[in-house]
């Protein structure tokens, strides 16, 4: 019998660049593809980081400070990956060890050694029943939101500017989808999600917010409940921005409704990412096991890829020699893509590999500056906002696009985007906006929980439509 997916409780213990005329040939074709909306393939690369780069992706590790003094780690860390997930550092046992009284000391470690790599860092953790210093249980419930308002902001405020994202909420759910009942939940019940991702939002409004959880890749009881939270809360207005699949898969044990499932929260306009992945396999591991789990790493890029608003893959760790997998689920291991030697695995042939072949759709958002994408299409600027659209994917008879909508130097209180097709396409399903239509003209205004952006400020619609793809010129207008 394997054991549960995950542990109850965490234990605490333990190329140069190409020739001019190449370049400028590949460019154009990237540009002509994307205008027609054809997903394209990628060149092949030699190191994750490039080959997820050139899908528009990232591809993370998590390190903790410990491991930033092996020097072989982080050249390996710093040659493959783009993105940094601090493993325990900015964890709130770290970071306010005792009640107001905060230490970025080792958070400010990972974020200089990301920095001096030209690697992003994923902002992990705010608010976790787990890793939580014993005096906030011991805080009266009637002070546990200003505790805990205090903490994001004080946390969020020092990291400004330096995150891309924060996962906000750590695993805030049972497996039968119900709420854990933690500290948090006990004081605010499920406004205690709201009330952080607020408090994250006004600290650092640019960086991507996430809810982030386990065993919620699959369409299941888990991630059904957060499929609904996460509607009530963009229905609400509240700042999410992501999912975070954590992905602490055992060996063969990949959900088939990964893909579909990662595609669902898209679809409500949210990103998504796989955040933590690691495949466990029982000790001693076998190499058709190792083929079995390059199958399975295989199988996650693809989904990522397959999702335009799939941003990244992490994995958690880099080789088997510091994984945190045998010290919580003993008899496992073997869990990373490289062995304990730092020599690659099947399972990091199978990630590159994926990533090098095959077609995928564009990421639509929060895609590194060489994302291939766009060919966008943006209304003028200096109004009261702005609006451009892009294709993100696009098939035999249809495509669907992306449109964000910029405030200008001032906020806006509602917005309203037209454009006219060019060639009778028609919108067979329009998200986060609602629409009017008269002939070839469609005017989308804001829905009730997008329309207030402050200056500067983006909110994104989306929509599939019939007919073939079209970038047209839009204008924005407030309200
Ligand atoms: C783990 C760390 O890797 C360990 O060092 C620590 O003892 C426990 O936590 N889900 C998460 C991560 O969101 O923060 C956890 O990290 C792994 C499970």
């Amino acid at each position: 019998m394997k054991p549960p997916n995950h542990p109850k409780q965490p234990g605490r213990s333990r190329g140069r660049a190409r020739g001019l005329a190449g370049g400028l040939a590949a460019a154009l074709a990237a540009v002509t593809a994307a205008a027609v909306g054809l997903a394209m393939p990628a060149q092949a690369a030699s190191t994750l980081k490039a080959s997820a780069e050139a899908r528009g992706r990232y591809f993370g590790t998590a390190l903790t400070r410990g491991d930033l003094g092996n020097g072989t780690l982080t050249n390996l860390a710093a040659a493959e990956f783009d993105m940094v997930t601090p493993g325990n550092e900015m964890k709130w046992d770290a970071t306010e060890p005792s009640r107001g009284s905060f230490n970025f000391g080792s958070g400010d470690q990972i974020v200089s050694f990301a920095q001096s790599h030209g690697m992003r860092v994923r902002g992990h953790t705010l608010v976790w029943h787990a890793q939580l210093p014993a005096w906030v249980t011991g805080v009266q419930l009637n002070q546990i939101q200003s505790v805990m308002e205090n903490h994001i902001t004080t946390e969020a405020t020092h990291y400004k500017g330096k995150v891309y994202s924060w996962d906000v909420v750590n695993e805030p759910y049972n497996e039968d989808g119900t709420l854990r009942q933690d500290v948090f939940y006990k004081a605010m019940g499920a406004n205690y999600i709201a009330n952080a991702l607020r408090a994250a939002h006004a600290a650092d409004p640019n960086a991507k917010l996430y809810i982030n959880d386990y065993n919620i890749e699959g369409i299941n009881a888990k991630s059904n409940a957060l499929y609904s939270l996460a509607q009530s809360l963009l229905s609400q207005g509240v700042p999410l921005h992501g999912i975070g699949l954590e992905s602490h898969f055992v060996v063969g044990q990949v959900p088939s409704s990964l893909q579909a499932n990662m595609q669902r929260f898209a679809d409500l306009g949210l990103d998504v990412a796989v955040t933590e992945i690691d495949d466990r396999i029982p000790m001693p591991a076998d190499s058709s096991e190792l083929q079995q789990q390059g199958a399975d790493y295989g199988k996650v890029v693809n989904a990522c890829l397959a999702v335009s608003r799939c941003v990244g893959v992490s994995q958690w760790g880099v080789d088997d020699g510091h994984s945190w997998i045998p010290g919580t689920f003993p008899g496992y291991g073997a869990a990373m893509m490289w062995d304990s030697g730092y020599k690659p695995k099947p399972a990091y042939t199978a990630a590159l590999n994926a990533l090098n072949s095959g077609t995928s759709s564009p990421s639509a958002s929060s895609s590194p500056s060489s994302s291939p994408s766009a060919s966008p299409s943006r209304s003028p600027i200096g109004g009261a906002c702005s609006a451009t659209i892009k294709t993100v994917n696009s098939w035999g008879g249809g495509f669907q696009s992306e449109v964000t909508v910029q405030a200008g130097s001032a906020p806006v209180n509602g917005w309203t985007v037209k454009w006219t097709w060019p060639g009778g396409q028609t919108i067979s399903s329009l998200w986060n906006g609602t629409q009017s239509v008269s002939g070839s003209s469609v005017t989308v205004r804001n829905a009730s929980y997008n329309g207030s952006l402050a200056a500067g400020a983006s909110a994104t619609f989306g929509f599939t439509a019939n007919g073939s793809a079209a970038t047209p010129a839009l204008t924005c207008a407030s309200p």
